[in-house]
């Protein structure tokens, strides 16, 4: 199936606005200098890791919970943590129904606060942590995506990977948000953060979308990864193309024991409310902040 939209949608994630340049290229320039691979890939470490557990690095623009701390979205309690921790049966390993994984089996925050994606390289963490950096670089546009120091995606699609999650709205767009509160943490701007979320809304923000090429190398691809019932039905809905029609249940709680993997601790290092707050900032970046904020949480009711 040819789909155009996603070409259209890839040209605004990969190209900044009023510049020859994709937002990984622009912002690899501005804050690395040189436009290698390796300051690519760096360039997604830090923006990964910031999205997961919260801002770590100075100088920044403004305080970012993180996904694993929990917060509100549009008014609803989210809290993602239980996701990855191994407290609920939401991974896909393949079978009929969801597994228990701990995501955070090789060092937790520690090692991300390192630039690091974990400890070792054989670990469920090192896994997940790269696989973002590869898919989230792709979608960004990095010039040198596939190449020696920017190795590509491995993962699987994205409607697989989270088909036990049964994540919702909320969910979603707190996800969402963390990734627009770490992009301008950076100094990216609102007007290139308002295009990624509102691209990322679109191409996973829906129920039943139908497949479309978001890494290339792996051709049309099922991408929806809001599947409860109160995420939106995709303007053209491809229900069968999914498990069960696309109907999810939500995740059990996991009852084993988790003695034999190494507990983690995660420290919330700012607040847990949402509420950014502006210390040392110049009163036009929080302006700037607070309008991404905004238009992030505007952008998925009206998308
Ligand atoms: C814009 C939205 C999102 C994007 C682009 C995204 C992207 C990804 C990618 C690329 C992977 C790696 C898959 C693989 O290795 O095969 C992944 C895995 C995962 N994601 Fe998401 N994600 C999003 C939203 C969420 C949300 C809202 C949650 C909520 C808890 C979540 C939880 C997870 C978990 C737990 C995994 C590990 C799955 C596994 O390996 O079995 N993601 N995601
Ligand atoms: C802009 O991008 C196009 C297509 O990638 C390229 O052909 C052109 O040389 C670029 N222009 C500048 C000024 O970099
Ligand atoms: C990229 O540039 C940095 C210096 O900013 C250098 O340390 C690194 O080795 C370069 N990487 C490649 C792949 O050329
Ligand atoms: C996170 O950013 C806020 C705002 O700049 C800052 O006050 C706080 O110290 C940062 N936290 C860490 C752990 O760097
Ligand atoms: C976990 O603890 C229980 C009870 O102490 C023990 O029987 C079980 O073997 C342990 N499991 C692992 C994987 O260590």
């Amino acid at each position: 199936m040819r789909c155009f939209s996603t070409v259209t949608l890839m040209g605004v994630l990969g190209s900044a606005v009023a510049q020859n340049m994709s937002v990984c290229d622009k912002y690899t320039t501005a804050l690395l200098k040189e436009n290698n691979a390796t300051n690519q890939y760096t360039l997604l470490t830090l923006l990964v890791n910031t999205v997961v557990i919260g801002n770590y690095t100075q100088p920044n623009m403004n305080a970012v919970p993180g996904i694993l701390t929990p917060g509100k979205f549009n008014g609803k309690d989210v809290e993602l943590l239980p996701y990855f921790d191994g407290s609920l049966l939401s991974s896909n390993r393949g079978g009929d129904s969801g597994v228990a994984i701990n995501f955070l089996d090789d060092g937790g925050a520690a090692p991300l606060k390192e630039n690091k994606p974990a400890n070792g390289k054989d670990s469920q963490q090192y896994k997940l942590l790269t696989h973002l950096y590869q898919f989230f670089g792709k979608l960004l546009g990095c010039s040198t995506y596939g190449t020696d120091g920017f190795p590509k995606y491995s993962g699987h699609d994205m409607a697989s990977a989270h088909a036990f999650m049964d994540l919702d709205p909320a969910e979603l767009g707190y996800f969402i948000a963390q990734v627009g509160l770490a992009a301008t943490s950076f100094g990216v701007s609102t007007e290139d953060v308002t295009a990624v979320a509102a691209a990322l809304n679109k191409l996973f923000g829906y129920r039943c979308s139908p497949p479309t090429v978001v890494i290339p190398e792996m051709g049309p691809s099922l991408n929806s990864i809001c599947q409860n019932e109160e995420c939106p039905l995709d303007p053209m809905p491809t229900c069968a193309a999914y498990p069960a029609n696309g109907e999810v249940e939500e995740p059990k709680t996991a009852t084993m024991s988790m003695n034999g993997t190494t507990s983690v601790t995660m420290m919330p290092t700012s607040t847990t409310t949402g509420v950014v707050e502006f210390t040392g900032a110049a009163g036009s970046v929080g302006v700037g902040v607070g309008a991404v904020v905004g238009a992030l949480a505007l952008g998925l009711a009206a998308l």
